[in-house]
Parts: C-alpha cells; sequence; structure tokens
C-alpha cells in the first residue's frame, strides 16, 4: 500500500516538471483559470453580460504585450486572487492568442 504512493509521487513530480519546462505558457491552464477567476467579474463590470467584450472593446486598455501583462497584473495584485507567477503567464498567453492577438 505504501509502496504504491512512494512511486506516484516522484512520477507526478516528474510529469509536472517536465510539463513546466516544456512550454512557455499553458494555454490550456489560462483559459482555465480565466473561466474560474476573471470571467465573471469581466462579464459583469463591463455591463454586457460577457467577460470577453473588455479585451476587443474599442477602447481597451491594453494597447501592446507589455500592456496586457501589467494589466492581468494589476488585477491579480488588486484583487489579491492569489495567483502564482506561472499562472500569470498562462493567463496573459491565453487571452493574447484568443483576443489581443499581439506579436
Ligand atoms: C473583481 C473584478 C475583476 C476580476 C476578478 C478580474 N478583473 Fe480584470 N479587470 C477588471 C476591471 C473593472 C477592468 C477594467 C479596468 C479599466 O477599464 O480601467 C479589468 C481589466 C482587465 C484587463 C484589461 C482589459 C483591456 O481594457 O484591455 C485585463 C487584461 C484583465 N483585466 C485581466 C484580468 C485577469 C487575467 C483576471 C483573472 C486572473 C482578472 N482580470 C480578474 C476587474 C476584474
Amino acid at each position: 500500500m505504501l509502496k504504491k504512493h512512494f512511486l506516484k509521487v516522484p512520477l507526478a513530480l516528474t510529469f509536472f516538471l517536465l510539463c513546466q519546462t516544456s512550454q512557455a505558457g499553458d494555454v490550456q491552464n489560462g483559459k482555465v483559470l480565466h473561466q474560474a477567476k476573471c470571467y465573471q467579474c469581466h462579464a459583469e463590470k463591463s455591463g454586457l453580460g460577457n467577460g470577453d467584450i473588455l479585451y476587443t472593446r474599442l477602447d481597451r486598455k491594453a494597447k501592446d504585450l507589455a500592456k496586457v501583462k501589467s494589466m492581468v497584473s494589476m488585477c491579480n495584485t488588486e484583487l489579491r486572487l492569489d495567483l502564482f507567477p506561472e499562472d500569470e503567464a498562462d493567463l496573459v498567453t491565453y487571452i493574447n492568442q484568443q483576443f489581443y492577438k499581439y506579436k
């Protein structure tokens, strides 16, 4: 019984580390996080019932990739969402790929 878990933990850890290093930004993780932590408030604040419109509206705040990063960071720290830096990076990758499409 105990032996089984002995094997599982390092294996899971190895896999986790491999995933972390092989990808610059995990879009899927960003998408899940966005749905869980960001979408709802953006939907309410925009008054449109859609949390994605914020990013594509004409007078959007984030005019380039650096600004996207700083806005994500601002929402995270300002609202105390407690995201890890890796999660922030994944969110930036996701919303940029999906909405802003900056190079
Ligand atoms: C409690 C509410 C709230 C939550 C939760 C929240 N945000 Fe925001 N966010 C806002 C508001 C309000 C604005 C608009 C600020 C403005 O227009 O000055 C905004 C703006 C942004 C923008 C800039 C949009 C633009 O105009 O280009 C980005 C990017 C962003 N948020 C990312 C995130 C991410 C990523 C998360 C989740 C980790 C998140 N936010 C969670 C309230 C929230």
